[in-house]
């Protein structure tokens, strides 16, 4: 895939999300059926689980926030929060779900502001710890995913929490019945080698601490803890 493409996916993932519909649309996604609310609590309990050396009072960045979906459960954790999206519609929504939860009230160092995984304008090592929930599926080259790490490596002194598809699971034969059966092109939500990926934290100068599975074996979604070298 060439520089230019890479660059194209990324903007079109980005533009993807940034409408009120869309913001709207993502909001009620994970209160819909069963299925979604179960993996909605599955996730919550692996960024928990990435959390757990943190300790309180920790200033954390949540890139990219979406609808605020993870807001509640770091203010459980006794955290302070940024909630940032390169999405100004999903970034509205975060700050009024933490307002209507009555969270963010009096909490001065809790801030919701749009920013680019790319290019995010924060300064080195600003926070304690990051957490990055389903943005890196969308990124299918090595590439991208190496800068947005490195961005992410630059703001962060403590763990990055992030989750990708990887291809070492039954629902990714889905994907891959669609590529070699059907001879479709995929660009998006498409998993990954574990260890490819792990070639790109290397190259961004971070380490594995832990690999976090919701489902071993099943699910594509799988969470990495990474830390400085
Ligand atoms: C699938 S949603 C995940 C939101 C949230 N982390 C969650 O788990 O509910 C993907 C989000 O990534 C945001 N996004 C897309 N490209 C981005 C970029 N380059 N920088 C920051 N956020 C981005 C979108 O606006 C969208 O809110």
């Amino acid at each position: 895939m060439d520089a230019a493409n890479e660059l194209d996916i990324a903007w079109k993932i980005k533009e993807q999300y940034n409408s009120s519909a869309a913001a709207d649309r993502y909001a009620e996604y994970f209160k819909g059926s069963l299925r979604h609310r179960r993996k909605d609590q599955r996730e919550k309990r692996c960024i928990a689980r990435g959390l757990s050396q943190v300790p309180r009072g920790s200033l954390v960045l949540d890139l990219p926030c979406g609808t605020g979906r993870m807001y509640p459960l770091l203010k459980d954790l006794d955290l302070h929060v940024v909630e940032a999206d390169s999405s100004p519609y999903m970034v509205d929504h975060a700050r009024r779900k933490a307002e209507e939860l009555g969270l963010s009230g009096g909490q001065k160092q809790d801030r919701f502001l749009v920013s680019d995984i790319f290019h995010t304008g924060f300064e080195n090592r600003q926070f304690d710890a990051v957490i990055c929930n389903r943005l890196f599926h969308h990124f299918p080259d090595s590439q991208t995913r190496q800068q947005a790490l490195r961005e992410l490596a630059r703001i962060c002194s403590g763990p990055i929490v992030v989750s990708f598809f990887s291809i070492a699971a039954t629902d990714a034969l889905k994907f891959l019945y669609k590529k070699y059966i059907l001879n479709k092109t995929i660009q998006d939500r498409i998993p990954i080698g574990p260890r490819q990926f792990s070639k790109d934290i290397q190259a961004c100068g971070l380490r594995i601490e832990r690999w976090i599975l919701p489902r071993p074996l099943l699910s594509m979604q799988w969470y990495v803890v990474l830390r400085h070298r």
